[in-house]
């Protein structure tokens, strides 16, 4: 691994990078339309921190973790997230964790931790394995060999769905289950599309596009009200004590005082559901193509979940016992991350690192995408090795492995995000051998707000025989 000198510097200069003519445009239309190749590109000639000119735009790609940690961590307090993905979130989100900057994030930041904490996420299983049961049951007919092609994408989304509701709201969404993945995906185009222009028009107008937002948001917005307003009207000794919002309508602020507001109580279950659905479904989508393609890791990660789960269902305390399983999941995170564009931020002033600067007001660029695939982390990068994340295995570089991001705004759902995906895997590990079809390609990875295939991956399920 190259050696950064992060020390002092003695001379202040601006951080290598290509050519930018005519004002940049070319990059900016490079990055636009294919950031995953883009940024690799630019590691590949330039190395592990690039300085791009783009029209107004300072952009400083960073690409070796220990730059990363320098800036995002160490220099932490000097970042604010993109003004533009502020704008576009808050829209749809309202005054959410993800877009609160200084005291009022640290205030949500607070008030939320206690409900994603390792020993209350554990809580939160049984929730996660009753979410799940029902549809991994009845993906195929239950006789062992059957088999099914199975629309992974549609899968995942909505398992995940049905366990961010359930764990939110101790229900699910019933007859509105299709309509609200649709929504939320709706929305995520969109606001992918909003992030590539420097302005949106208002929502009210009628224009090509509006109608639908205007109808996801009102549906997502009539979703989130209705469960709230539910509990609300449920007498306090039946209410649930368990579930996420049990815990925000508790929270309360040691150190400012103060609760959530009801916007506030709103936003936070807006982001958490938006958030926390989409990211998982697309690790687990991925999660599952590289079973279906390393048969040999998915007979061990099988035979783990065997071993220590039997016939019932797993729980939160059988999790320590599945480090292989767990393993594949971090290194289908590793090959896939799959908010592999969402890092970016705004440097409020000069920050100093090594021998550069990057300069006041740039665009900071972060990619697990382009750190994830460095041989100096990751021997053979392109290698699907879970052995990479055992316990035993030679430590990786710092921040080298970073899918739910770096510093005081790392992931807030990422032990949350763990837990569910390993007990899903083990579910459909225990009940499923996932295969390709012949012939089948590689999936293409593609960006579109998560890291996607392409085009829709089906994979052959088939039912195991019960293990003896
Ligand atoms: C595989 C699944 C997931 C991945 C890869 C992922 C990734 C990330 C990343 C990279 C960030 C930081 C973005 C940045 O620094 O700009 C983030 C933030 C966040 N995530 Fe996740 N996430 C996942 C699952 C979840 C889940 C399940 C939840 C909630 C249940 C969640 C809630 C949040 C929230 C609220 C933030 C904002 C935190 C803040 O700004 O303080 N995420 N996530």
């Amino acid at each position: 691994m190259t050696q950064h000198n992060l020390s002092a510097p003695e001379v202040v200069r601006r951080p290598p990078g290509p050519p930018c003519p005519w004002f940049g445009a070319p990059h900016m239309q490079a990055i636009s339309r294919d950031f995953l190749g883009y940024t690799r590109q630019m590691h590949r000639e330039y190395g592990d921190i690039v300085f791009v000119q783009m029209y107004w735009e300072k952009v400083c790609l960073l690409n070796a973790p220990e730059l990363v940690r320098a800036v995002m961590v160490d220099n932490a307090a000097s970042l604010i997230r993109q003004e533009r993905a502020i704008e576009v979130f808050s829209r749809v989100h309202g005054p959410s964790v993800m877009m609160a900057e200084g005291e009022d994030w640290q205030r949500l930041h607070r008030l939320l931790m206690p409900a994603f904490s390792p020993r209350r996420v554990a809580g939160y299983a049984r929730l996660m394995v009753d979410a799940a049961k029902p549809l991994l049951d009845r993906l195929v007919p239950d006789e062992a060999g059957a088999s099914a092609l199975i629309d992974m994408d549609e899968l995942t989304s909505r398992v995940t769905m049905d366990v961010i509701c359930r764990t939110l709201f101790s229900r699910d969404l019933g007859d509105k289950a299709r309509e609200v993945m649709e929504a939320s995906h709706a929305l995520n185009e969109i606001a992918m599309q909003e992030l590539t222009v420097p302005m949106t028009l208002p929502d009210t107008w009628p224009l090509p596009g509006k109608a639908a937002k205007r109808h996801a948001m009102r549906l997502f917005d009539e979703v989130i009200d209705s469960h709230i307003a539910a509990r609300r009207q449920m007498p306090a000794d039946q209410a649930p004590q368990e579930d996420v919002l049990a815990m925000l309508l508790a929270a309360r602020d040691e150190e400012g005082g103060g609760r959530l507001s009801e916007a506030e109580l709103r936003a936070q279950c807006k982001v958490i559901f938006l958030a926390g659905f989409d990211t998982s479904a697309k690790a687990l989508q991925w999660w599952a193509w590289l079973m279906a393609a390393h048969p040999q890791q998915a007979a061990l990660a099988c035979a783990e979940v065997q071993g220590v789960v039997g016939q019932r269902e797993p729980q939160a305390d059988d999790l320590a016992q599945l480090p292989y399983l767990s393993a594949t999941i971090k290194e289908a995170l590793r090959l896939y991350p799959p908010a592999a564009g969402l890092l970016t931020r705004r440097a409020l002033k000069d920050i100093e690192v090594g021998e550069w600067t990057i300069p006041r007001r740039s665009l900071v660029i972060v990619s697990p995408w382009v750190l994830h695939n460095d041989a100096r982390s990751f021997p053979q990068p392109e290698v699907f090795r879970p052995e990479r994340f055992m316990p035993d295995a030679p430590p990786l570089p710092r921040s080298a492995w970073m899918p739910f991001g770096l510093g005081p705004r790392v992931c807030i759902g990422q032990h949350f995000a763990m837990t569910e995906m390993t007990l899903v895997a083990a579910m459909l590990l225990r009940r499923y051998e996932l295969a390709r079809e012949p012939g089948q390609p590689e999936p293409v990875a593609q960006l579109n707000l998560t890291l996607r295939p392409a085009q829709t991956l089906r994979l052959r399920l088939r039912r195991r025989a019960p293990a003896p």
